[in-house]
C-alpha cells in the first residue's frame, strides 16, 4: 500500500531522524536506588523539580473557572481554565498562612477561589482581589501585591503538563521527538474511557524499566504469545538523545513459539472479525499481519474507523511504546492509546501510585468500547481509585497490569537484598539502563 508509506522514510510506521540503536554507557542499576530515601531525595531536587508533569486532560477543565488538581509529592497543583481558554497553573497553598486552598480532586469557581481559613479570595488567574479587613495590614494591602504562585503550565494533543522549573524548555521541545511520532493520531479528540490509580508498594522506577522492555513477556503473560510478536529479531527498539524511547511489537504470533505459524483461536478471532478467512492463513499465521493491515485499510472508514485513514499500515496492527523520560509510556494500538505513569510516595520511596489511562478515538456510530475491563460506555470516565491489594481481588485473573504489578511488589522486595549489585541484562533491555543514566544524567548535573 505505498500511498500510505511515510513520504520521509518510506517506513510504515511513524519513524523520526533523531532514532539511534540503543546503547548505554554502563552505568550501574544497584537496588539503593528503589529504596534509599537518600536517593529519592536527589530524584527530587534534581529530576522531579525539572521535568514536565502529565497533570490532566483538557476534556476535564472546559469552562473558564473549571479546575483540576493534581498531588505529587508533598506538593499540590491547580490546574484551572482562564477566561481566554488558557490554562494556568499555581500552587494549591494560599499565601497568608499557608492553608490548601481547595481540596477536592476537581471542581469549578465562577470567579475566585476563596481560601477556607480566612477567607481570601484568590481570582482564578491568581491575583488576590479580596481580603478581611484589607486597612489593617501596616505593611500594606496585600492586595494587588500578592499574587498565588505559577507554575510553567502547556498543553499538547489535550494533555495538560506543568513543570516546577520556570527555565524547563518548551513542553513539546522536551517531548520531542514524541509528538510527531503520534502525530496521525487526534488524540485531542480522544475520549479517556478508563482513568485508574493504584497504590503500589513498589518504586516508581518499576514502571519504567517495565516498560523498557518485553524481555518478561513470556514469563509473565504468556496470554499475549498467540498475537504478539515478542522476539527481540522482530521489535524495533529505538532510544532519542532527548532521553526517551520507542519499542514496537508486531501484532503476530510470537516467533519464539514453536508452533508460531499456526493460526491460535485469538488471533483466528481477530481475522475472522476483520473478514480474513483464518484457514487460509494456516502454517503461515505471521503472513496474516499484512492481510489484517490491509482489511483495515478497506473496511475500517465503513465501519466507522475514519481514523485509520490517517494511519501508516504498521499502525494499523503493531504496539507501538514510547516510553517518556521519566515516568510516562504511551503505547499506540489501532484501537487506542494507553498511558502509564508512575509517581513517587511523599515519603516512601518504597510507594509509588500507578496510573492507567485508556484513550479511544471517535469511532462513528460506537456508544461502547473494549477496555482491558470489558465494554465500557464510549464517554468520559470516572475516576478509580484503591489499592492493588484491592484491585487484585476484584479483577480478573490474568489481566497484564496485575501480572506486572505483582512482580513490581515482589522485585521490591528483592531489591533490598545486599545480593544484588547491579542488574545483568540482555542486549533487548538495553533500554532498561539508558533510562537509569539518564535519571543519574539529571541527579549529576549533565542534564
Ligand atoms: S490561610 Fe488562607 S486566608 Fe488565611
Ligand atoms: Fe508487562
Amino acid at each position: 500500500m505505498a500511498d500510505f508509506d511515510s513520504p520521509v522514510t518510506g517506513k510504515s510506521y511513524p519513524d523520526h531522524p533523531s532514532a539511534e540503536t540503543p546503547r548505554a554507557r554502563g552505568d550501574k542499576i544497584t537496588g539503593d536506588r528503589y529504596w534509599s530515601k537518600d536517593f529519592a531525595e536527589r530524584e527530587w531536587e534534581k529530576m522531579w523539580k525539572r521535568i514536565w508533569h502529565l497533570g490532566g486532560r483538557e476534556s476535564q477543565i472546559e469552562e473558564a473557572g473549571d479546575f483540576i488538581v493534581h498531588n505529587f509529592k508533598h506538593e499540590s497543583i491547580i490546574m484551572v481554565r482562564q477566561k481566554d481558554g488558557s490554562i494556568k497553573a499555581f500552587f494549591n497553598v494560599c499565601l497568608h498562612r499557608g492553608n490548601q486552598l481547595v481540596t477536592a480532586p476537581e471542581g469549578g469557581v465562577v470567579s475566585h477561589f476563596t481560601c477556607p481559613y480566612h477567607g481570601w479570595k484568590w481570582n482564578m488567574d491568581g491575583a488576590l482581589d479580596w481580603v478581611q479587613d484589607e486597612e489593617d495590614f501596616p505593611q500594606g494591602s496585600p492586595c494587588g501585591k500578592l499574587r498565588l504562585k505559577e507554575l510553567r503550565c502547556e498543553t499538547w494533543a489535550g494533555f495538560i503538563f506543568w513543570s516546577f522549573d520556570r527555565d524547563a524548555p518548551p513542553l513539546q521541545e522536551y517531548l520531542a521527538p514524541i509528538p510527531e511520532l503520534l502525530a496521525n493520531r487526534d488524540l485531542h479528540n480522544h475520549t479517556r474511557v478508563v482513568w485508574r490509580t493504584l497504590r503500589v508498594k513498589t518504586n516508581w522506577k518499576f514502571a519504567s524499566d517495565n516498560f523498557n522492555e518485553a524481555y518478561h513477556i513470556p514469563a509473565v503473560h504468556p496470554q499475549f504469545m498467540p498475537m504478539i510478536d515478542d522476539h527481540y529479531a522482530n521489535t524495533l527498539f529505538e532510544m532519542y538523545p532527548s532521553g526517551h524511547n520507542r519499542m514496537i511489537e508486531k501484532l503476530q504470533p510470537s516467533s519464539r513459539a514453536p508452533d508460531a505459524a499456526n493460526v491460535k483461536p485469538l488471533w483466528a478471532e481477530v481475522l475472522r472479525e476483520w473478514d480474513i478467512d483464518p484457514e487460509l492463513y494456516e502454517g503461515r499465521a505471521q503472513d496474516a499481519r499484512v492481510a489484517l493491515q490491509q482489511a483495515r485499510r478497506q473496511l475500517g472508514p465503513k465501519r466507522g474507523f475514519h481514523y485509520f485513514e490517517k494511519m501508516l499500515d504498521d499502525e494499523l496492527t503493531d504496539q507501538i511504546h514510547h516510553t517518556c523520560f521519566p515516568n510516562l509510556t504511551m503505547t499506540g494500538t489501532p484501537e487506542g492509546l494507553h498511558i502509564f505513569r508512575t509517581e513517587p510516595d511523599a515519603e516512601d520511596p518504597n510507594w509509588s501510585t500507578f496510573d492507567y489511562w485508556y484513550l479511544v478515538p471517535p469511532i462513528e456510530g460506537a456508544s461502547e468500547v473494549a477496555t482491558l475491563y470489558g465494554m465500557r460506555p464510549y464517554e468520559e470516565a470516572g475516576h478509580e481509585t484503591g489499592s492493588f491489594d484491592n484491585y487484585r481481588t476484584e479483577i480478573a485473573q490474568g489481566d497484564f497490569l496485575s501480572q506486572d504489578l505483582s512482580l513490581a511488589e515482589t522485585q521490591q522486595r528483592g531489591l533490598h537484598s545486599m545480593a544484588f549489585e547491579d542488574a545483568y541484562l540482555a542486549a533487548q533491555e538495553t533500554r532498561v539502563r539508558r533510562f537509569h543514566e539518564v535519571l543519574n544524567d539529571y541527579l549529576e548535573g549533565r542534564r
